[in-house]
C-alpha cells in the first residue's frame, strides 16, 4: 500500500472509504512541505484545493487591523481544510499558516468532486467535521461573550488537554501547549493576560508550566473551571 493510502486510512475524512477507491484517490494527491510561518491559503483569495495534514500542525486564523490576529483553531496532522470553499464557491474563508514545519497532501477541486461522487461516506464525513467545528464556534462565541478571562484561559486549556493532552499520574499533561500569544489569540485578549492568568493558575495549583508542556494538576478540572475567577 501506499505511503499516502496508509496515512488517508487514519485521516477521519475518509473513514468507511473502501480500500479501491482509497488506493485511487491516494494516487492522486500531490504532497507540498512549508516551513514554519509559511502561508498555504490565504483569507479571501480564490480556493481550488482542499489539504490534509501530513505532518506538523496549522493555525486557522483571520488577520485584524494593525496586525491583530484570531486564531479559529490549530489543526494537527490528520485533519484536513480548504474544503469550504470548494463546497460552497466562495472564497476563503480564513488564512491558515504553518504553525511548525509541516507537510500537506493537496486533493484538486475535480478530484474531490469526483471522489465524494464515488464515495457517499465522504460527504457524511464531512458533514460531522462541519458540525464539531461549528459547536466548537458555538462554545467559542458563548464564551467570549459571557466568561471573564480567568474562565476563558481555563476553558482553552480543557479544551487543548481533551484534543492533546496526556493521561499522567499528576493529572493531564500537555507536550506541545501553544505560545501564550496564540492562547490569547484564541480568546480574544492579550499575551500579558494570558501570562498573569496562567502564573496565577501557577500559584494556586491548577497548573504546573514546563517550558512548552503544562501539566493541568487534577483539581484544575474541577475547581479552576467551575471557579475560575480572580
Ligand atoms: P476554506 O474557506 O476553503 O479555506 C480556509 C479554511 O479554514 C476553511 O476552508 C476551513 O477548512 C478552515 N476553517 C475555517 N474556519 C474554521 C474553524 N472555525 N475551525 C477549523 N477550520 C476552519
Amino acid at each position: 500500500m501506499s505511503s499516502h493510502a496508509e496515512l488517508l486510512r487514519n485521516v477521519s475524512l475518509f473513514a468507511n472509504v473502501d480500500e479501491a477507491e482509497l488506493q485511487r484517490i491516494s494516487a492522486l494527491l500531490a504532497e507540498r512541505s512549508f516551513s514554519k510561518d509559511a502561508p498555504i491559503v490565504s483569507k479571501d483569495e480564490p480556493g481550488d484545493a482542499m489539504f490534509v495534514i501530513a505532518r506538523g500542525r496549522v493555525k486557522v486564523c483571520i488577520q485584524g487591523e494593525g496586525g491583530r490576529e484570531v486564531i479559529l483553531n490549530i489543526l494537527k496532522a490528520g485533519d484536513f481544510f480548504g474544503e469550504m470553499s470548494l463546497l460552497d464557491d466562495l472564497p476563503r474563508s480564513a488564512s491558515v499558516v504553518a504553525a511548525e514545519d509541516s507537510t500537506v497532501l493537496i486533493l484538486k477541486r475535480d478530484q474531490f468532486v469526483e471522489h465524494v461522487n464515488n464515495s457517499p461516506a465522504t460527504g457524511l464525513n464531512i458533514m460531522g467535521e462541519l458540525s464539531r467545528r461549528l459547536r466548537r464556534a458555538d462554545d467559542l462565541i458563548s464564551n467570549l461573550a459571557l466568561l471573564d478571562v480567568y474562565s476563558r484561559v481555563a476553558h482553552i486549556m480543557i479544551d487543548l488537554a481533551k484534543r492533546d493532552g496526556q493521561e499522567v499520574e499528576e493529572g493531564i499533561l500537555i507536550k506541545e501547549r501553544p505560545t501564550q500569544q496564540d492562547i490569547a489569540s484564541m480568546i480574544g485578549t492579550s499575551r500579558e493576560t494570558v501570562s498573569r492568568v496562567l502564573s496565577e493558575f501557577q500559584k494556586r495549583g491548577f497548573v504546573e508550566m514546563r517550558g512548552r508542556e503544562i501539566l493541568l494538576s487534577r483539581k484544575f478540572t474541577t475547581d479552576a473551571a467551575a471557579n475560575a475567577g480572580p
